[in-house]
């Protein structure tokens, strides 16, 4: 461990959805906006789409931190490639409701109930599906478009919220009536290279430790190599960490990233930058 070595109180790049590693980047904060925005004025749907490690899932935490219990009722789903006829279970089952024996329409009838009770009470529903490009039955997709009917005349009674990979938006493109009643949508890059200075930063101050440890270049690298997606940053800063530890350096300098980069996968074939 080398937490100690470089006085930090936990390992700063961890990768787990812990919203107090949250970065608010500009592109973040607007795809956290929009998802609050959806629940907050009773949007029927919202769509979340990213690359693969940029954020989506962090981000849905945070937005699940921003939701007060007395006002939202949320069911988060993060392994949605259920068959059809067990994904409405997984919904009621998350949503806390009594699904045993049922028969689909009784659990569409207790379902209605579950979400007009909320309503009365001046409570939104909110169903959150993460990792939805890997719903593989149609069917599963057709049901989650008939949730979107749970409404009055005013307002939608639940709020749906999709999170996936790129995948997910040619799936959904694909399904005209389903794609167009969502509203809102936003698309997850990956930091562009000013951002990944200060995501490091960020990172490191949020372990604990308010001196910095990354020379400006050794930061340029690791954002040519990662292309600025958080996952691989955060897996080339921790080996850095290591590295550094082992080698007794004070700092991490770019001749270190190098190396470090030349040993491990990172998403950028590491000779282009090492030699570029
Ligand atoms: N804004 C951010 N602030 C801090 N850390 C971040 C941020 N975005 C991503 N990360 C880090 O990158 C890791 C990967 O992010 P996450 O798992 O949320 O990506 P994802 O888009 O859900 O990936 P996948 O497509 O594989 O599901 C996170 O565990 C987190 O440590
Ligand atoms: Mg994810």
């Amino acid at each position: 461990m080398y937490t100690d070595y470089w006085g930090l109180k936990s390992l700063p790049f961890e990768n787990v959805p812990d919203p107090r590693f949250y970065f608010p980047s500009s592109q973040h904060e607007e795809g956290l906006h929009r998802l609050l925005y959806a629940v907050t004025q009773r949007k029927g749907a919202a769509m979340l789409t990213g690359e693969v490690g940029c954020g989506k899932t962090l981000l849905s935490r945070e937005f699940l931190g921003h939701l007060r219990d007395d006002r939202f009722n949320v069911a988060l789903i993060t392994n949605p490639d259920f068959p059809a006829q067990q994904f409405l279970h997984e919904v009621l089952y998350q949503f806390g409701i009594d699904t045993t024996g049922s028969r689909k329409v009784s659990m569409l009838h207790r379902f209605n109930e579950h979400l007009l009770n909320n309503d009365e009470r001046q409570i939104q529903s909110v169903l959150v599906v993460d990792e939805a490009q890997a719903i593989s039955d149609e069917q599963v997709l057709e049901e989650l478009r008939l949730l979107l009917n749970f409404q009055r005349n005013d307002r939608f009674l639940l709020t749906l919220v999709l999170l996936g990979q790129p995948e997910l938006r040619e799936k959904l493109w694909a399904i005209p009536q389903f794609a167009q009643r969502i509203g809102i949508q936003y698309h997850l890059m990956p930091l562009e290279p000013a951002e990944v200075d200060r995501y490091v930063k960020f990172r490191i101050q949020a372990a604990g430790r308010s001196e910095e440890l990354f020379d400006p270049e050794a930061v340029q690298v690791i954002s040519e190599c990662s292309k600025g997606i958080p996952r691989v940053i955060n897996n080339l800063c921790d080996l850095c960490l290591l590295s550094g530890c082992l080698a007794k350096a004070s700092r991490i300098d770019a001749d270190l990233v190098r190396m470090v980069a030349r040993n491990g996968y990172f998403s950028t074939p590491v000779s282009t930058v090492i030699h570029g």
